[in-house]
């Protein structure tokens, strides 16, 4: 799906109020899933090499503050959706700059940032080589691009996702494989350094899964048509109501760390 017109228009499935301020509680991660994020990439990550971060495609600013003080650092947050970024702007952060601009064309100098961290965000680039040469750009000369982003091989995995086959398509269409996000992102600038798949908690129990589910955060779930949405809810809800009560609900989500190669 391609969220970025190759006109350069900002507008993308996240584009809409509504979507965004949704976006929190349909998506939101209990701290102790925030906290496995941070803890895995501090483990890839020399924290003393980290002065400032660029989380790009922020949204709402789900990970930037906490990146922050993860990193004890100051942090950029930039996303195309103005929506988007207006609530992330609604968190007043002194060491938090917001900016509105997407990774094809990132506005920042070259070589100001020593981690890019992406959460979500690569299988909605359109051109994504040219995101690539953009964070390569902005990276300082030994710095690290992080991807949190789910892969093809655990789509059928998302107990949520069988029940939307328009919703699967768009899903299987646009996510990359393991490899073929490798292979894209080490083709010229990058080196791998660690990848691991990482089963989050998601959902207390079922019952918060169908609730969150239910929000329409999820953006393959925002561009499906409604009549398309309301039979897959449906469908989803009666499963749900089969499932044992108080059962916490676990999704597989990919992290990449490289490190940027010396030219
Ligand atoms: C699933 S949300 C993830 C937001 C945030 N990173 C998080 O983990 O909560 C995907 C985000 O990517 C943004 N996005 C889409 N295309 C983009 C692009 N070409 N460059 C940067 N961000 C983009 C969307 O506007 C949206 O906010």
């Amino acid at each position: 799906m391609a969220d970025i017109a190759k006109n350069g228009s900002m507008e993308n499935a996240y584009s809409k109020i509504e979507t965004a301020n949704r976006y929190d509680s349909a998506r939101s991660l209990p701290s102790q899933t925030k906290t496995l994020w941070l803890d895995a990439l501090k483990s890839s990550i020399p924290e003393q090499e980290i002065r400032k971060i660029l989380d790009l495609g922020c949204g709402t600013g789900r990970f930037t503050v906490a990146l922050g003080k993860a990193f004890e650092c100051s942090v950029i947050g930039i996303e195309p959706s103005s929506a988007m970024l207006g609530v992330a702007m609604s968190q007043s952060e002194l060491h938090v700059e917001w900016k509105q601009g997407q990774a094809e064309n990132i506005p920042l100098e070259n070589g100001v940032v020593d981690l890019v961290f992406m959460s979500q965000v690569f299988h909605h680039l359109v051109e994504p080589q040219q995101a690539l040469r953009e964070i390569n750009r902005v990276l300082t000369s030994a710095g690290y691009l992080a991807i949190r982003n789910g892969t093809r091989e655990y789509n059928k995995e998302l107990a949520w996702l069988r029940f939307f086959p328009e919703a699967l398509e768009i899903e299987d269409k646009r996510t990359p494989s393991q490899q073929e996000l490798k292979e894209s992102v080490c083709d010229r600038f990058f080196e791998l350094i660690s990848q691991r798949t990482i089963y989050q908690l998601f959902a207390a129990s079922y019952d918060e899964y169908f609730e969150k589910v239910s929000q329409r955060g999820l953006s393959a779930l925002i561009v499906i048509n409604d009549e398309a949405f309301q039979s897959g809810l449906q469908r989803f809800q009666d499963w749900v109501s089969r499932q044992p009560r108080n059962f916490p609900v676990y999704e597989p989500v990919d992290l990449f760390v490289f490190r940027k190669e010396s030219a």
